[in-house]
């Protein structure tokens, strides 16, 4: 794929899981409609969409089709989203802005940010369990994506590595225990989107393998690019103030190793992902460009 080829991809998927969205959550006007508009500020604030993609890409990768991961990548994107209104609030990492605007908490509290993210955790699983959400999906598979998602999002995945993340809050942290914040923290939830794709297209164990080599490795390179840009990036770009880790002593890769050490891990990562896509031949292609669209960008 082509840059603008991918570009054109990512911007499609982009549309196909907005839409999915809109139908799966509350509107604005049911009641009550202060929190359904503190989660649809929050959802609709233009995130890059790349765990939903991922879920739609692995299901495609697998010989499966979009729309039988649609309901499932609209769910993991309200828990990722959810992630994020929790992790902005003064008690975790006290941010003011996300996606280009203030903060959940700025514009609508912290009681009503704190409820907008339980909300969002919950309707990912209301949606999840509905009977049509999941499209002909054997009951066995689906029970197997609540399953993935619920472990990639709890204290042994996301939440887990959110919590050693603030444990080490101006605090010394080895390599390992950082690669274990960063792998739960976010790589626990891409991981599992990549399986629940898998999983939906009915993909054999040596393809489910695979898929979750890929994403363990994406997963990582993902953070740490992210903390790459959070030091040389800039709110304008990233739509997220930039200096957040400084400010806040965090433990990440460029503080532990370097700016261009953190860089070739991701690099070693991206290639390494790849080289786990080789099973899918040309059903691999879009990952394996989303794979390098980990460490091109900018936000
Ligand atoms: C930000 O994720 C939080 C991390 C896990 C690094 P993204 O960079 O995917 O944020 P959005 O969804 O595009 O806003
Ligand atoms: C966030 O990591 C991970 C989760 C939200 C689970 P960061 O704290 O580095 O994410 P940003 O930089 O605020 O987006
Ligand atoms: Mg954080
Ligand atoms: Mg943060
Ligand atoms: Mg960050």
């Amino acid at each position: 794929m082509t840059p603008a080829e991918l570009e054109r991809y990512l911007e499609d998927r982009r549309v196909l899981v907005d839409e999915a969205l809109e139908r799966h959550l509350p509107s604005a006007n049911d009641s009550p409609k202060e929190i359904h508009e503190a989660v649809r500020y929050s959802v609709f604030a233009g995130g890059k969409r790349l765990r939903p993609i991922l879920v739609l890409a692995a299901a495609e990768a697998a010989g499966g089709q979009v729309k039988q991961a649609l309901a499932a990548a609209a769910a993991v994107e309200m828990i990722h989203t959810y992630s994020l209104i929790h992790d902005d609030l003064p008690a975790m990492d006290d941010d003011d802005f996300r996606r280009g605007r203030p903060t959940c908490h700025k514009v609508y509290g912290e009681a009503m940010a704190i409820l907008a993210g339980d909300a969002l955790l919950t309707q990912a699983f209301i949606l999840l369990s509905a009977p049509p959400a999941l499209g002909g999906s054997d009951p066995d598979a689906r029970l197997r994506v609540v399953h993935e998602i619920a472990m990639a999002a709890g204290s042994l995945g996301m939440v887990g590595g959110q919590v050693v993340d603030m444990l080490h809050e101006d605090r010394e942290i080895d390599l390992p225990t950082l690669q274990y914040l960063h792998a739960h923290k976010t790589g626990a939830l891409i991981r599992g989107c990549l399986r629940v794709g898998g999983i939906l297209a009915s993909a054999g164990s040596d393809e489910l393998d695979a898929l979750t080599r890929y994403g363990e490795r994406i997963g990582l390179a993902f953070q740490i690019v992210d903390d790459i840009l959070d030091v040389e990036g800039s709110l304008e770009a990233l739509g997220k103030s930039a200096g957040s880790d400084l400010r806040k002593k965090k433990a990440t890769f460029p503080a532990l190793l370097g700016i261009e050490e953190s860089r070739r891990w991701a690099h070693r990562l991206v290639s390494e992902a790849q080289q786990s896509l080789v099973i899918f031949g040309d059903r691999g292609t879009a990952l394996g460009a989303i794979a390098d669209f980990v460490v091109m960008r900018r936000r």
